[in-house]
């Protein structure tokens, strides 16, 4: 009797401390703010201009509350922790530029995407730019992405270096601490005009990816307002519009 009696009390402290939960949409809604988390160092989809978050993907979401109702309250948090802190409920919404995969679905939600694009390499011009050269190589990447693990796949590298920032890495590459880079295509296309004096340049497309929105597991109604809210920012041509305006072309999924 004791045993249960303390079982049930140490049971019942455990879940007064852990069970947060995650604010439905009902909540949300009545709230009148929906909580955002994006990184703010991955330009130009989401970054930092002075202590404004800034972006295309800063944009979406905005675009995405006005659609809701809601004003947008922004968190900035390391790319890292986003998906751990989705899962401790430190706020409703993440993007910041998830590639869609198995593995991370084991922890988090997407929503649908709301940008197409893939990794892709990046290295001084008589640097490696195909992944068949990447062989004996040093190739930075940011750490927790789906560069860092699609990289480590290829086999043969010299090293991977994995930097908490994707700009990190960049800088490792323009100081010429690694032969070669792998980020998102459109953050390496926008490396390469910013740098115009590192003569950098675009190689090989390493993989493709579906970006989407993150959430807890099983919110469906708000992943529902979501989706409905992005299907609404494509028909009308906002999203059309925030793409132009960042990569003069349409990157948003063609489905
Ligand atoms: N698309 C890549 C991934 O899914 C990289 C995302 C990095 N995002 C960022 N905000 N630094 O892992």
């Amino acid at each position: 009797m004791r045993a249960i009696t303390t079982l049930a009390l140490a049971l019942g402290l455990t879940l007064a401390v852990t069970s947060v939960q995650a604010r439905d949409w009902a909540t949300i809604k009545q709230s009148g703010t929906i909580v955002a988390g994006s990184e703010g160092a991955f330009p130009p989809f989401n970054y930092f201009q002075g202590s404004k978050l800034s972006g295309y993907e800063i944009e979406v979401m905005e675009a995405i509350g006005k659609k809701l109702g809601l004003k947008v309250e922004w968190r900035a948090l390391a790319f890292d922790a986003l998906i751990a802190s989705v899962r401790q409920d430190r706020f409703d919404v993440a993007i910041a530029s998830h590639g869609i995969t198995e593995e991370r679905q084991k922890s988090v939600d997407f929503t649908n995407p709301h940008y197409c694009s893939g990794g892709q390499i990046f290295a001084k011009a008589d640097g490696p730019l195909k992944v068949a050269d990447l062989k004996g190589k040093t190739v930075g990447v940011q750490l927790a992405t789906s560069y860092a693990d699609s990289v480590k796949k290829i086999g043969a590298l010299k090293e991977v270096k994995t930097y908490p920032k994707d700009t990190d890495a960049l800088q490792a590459l323009i100081g010429n601490r690694i032969d070669a880079w792998v980020t998102d295509r459109f953050v390496g296309k926008s490396a390469l005009e910013k740098n115009a004096a590192a003569g950098l340049k675009a190689g090989e497309m390493v993989f493709v990816e579906r970006i989407a929105m993150i959430h807890k597991k099983g919110n469906a109604e708000l992943d529902a307002q979501l989706n409905k809210a992005l299907a609404e920012i494509k028909a009308d041509g906002t999203l059309k519009a925030i793409s132009q305006k960042y990569f003069q072309e349409d990157i948003s999924c063609p489905n």
